[in-house]
């Protein structure tokens, strides 16, 4: 697999330092809720988290460098988290504040519409855009400003990997920006598109032009 090339570093506006909030209060909080009132047993057998975490997690945690972009933290992706390489500047966002909880140390609460405001210009090797188009950025005007921004903070052929549902939206890659800013591409082996008999689920890979 091609390393990729790029020097680690904070994210523009991310949370930064070693808090007490962060070292102590955040990870016991996190701890409490995963073991005595959350449960992602569900999410774990859903076929697209299969898909995830049997083919591209596993694909992404061989890069030992690089930038990549995560975006909507949820308690069921906090164990995806641990994929990541330490020597993967992995930056995670979600436009709400509770969900620094299931954020990675370096976490910046801010809308994806809006990414381009708060990182560096071009930086970013890899964008996973799991469950955000249908769940929050719904409007076709909505994916237009997030192709944008995300244009915006991807190096020269980046990957966007957008995971969507086509019960909940239409086809997010027919958008005429879609096909302006980005290109459809496979990527590591994994095909230009997954889709599943039994889930609505559709995961694309574009790469940025
Ligand atoms: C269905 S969850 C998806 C979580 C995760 N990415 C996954 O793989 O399933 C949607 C998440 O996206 C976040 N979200 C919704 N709109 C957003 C926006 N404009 N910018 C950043 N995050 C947003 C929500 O707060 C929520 O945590």
């Amino acid at each position: 697999m091609a390393q990729l090339i790029t020097t680690p570093g904070p994210a523009v506006g991310s949370v930064s330092g070693q808090s007490l909030k962060k070292l102590l209060y955040l990870p016991i909080k996190r701890w409490l809720l995963l073991n005595f009132k959350l449960d992602s047993t569900y999410f774990k057998k859903q076929p697209d988290r299969i898909w995830l975490d049997q083919h591209l997690y596993p694909r992404l945690a061989k890069l030992k460098q690089g930038r990549i972009l995560f975006v909507g933290c949820a308690y069921y992706t906090w164990e995806s988290l641990k994929y990541f390489d330490k020597g993967v500047d992995l930056v995670t966002v979600d436009i709400d504040e509770c969900n620094q909880l299931w954020g990675g140390k370096n976490h910046l609460v801010a809308s994806i519409l809006d990414i381009d405001k708060y990182v560096a210009p071009h930086s970013f090797d890899i964008v996973l855009l799991n469950g955000i188009f249908g769940h929050g950025v719904d409007t076709p005007e909505m994916q237009i400003q997030t192709y944008k921004a995300l244009h915006q903070v991807l190096k020269p052929s980046g990957l966007l990997q957008i995971g969507w549902n086509h019960d909940l939206i239409p086809d997010p890659t027919a958008l005429e920006i879609s096909q302006e800013l980005f290109v459809k591409t496979s990527f590591e082996g994994l095909p230009e598109r997954t889709t599943f008999p039994d889930s609505t689920h559709v995961f694309d890979f574009l790469r940025a032009r």
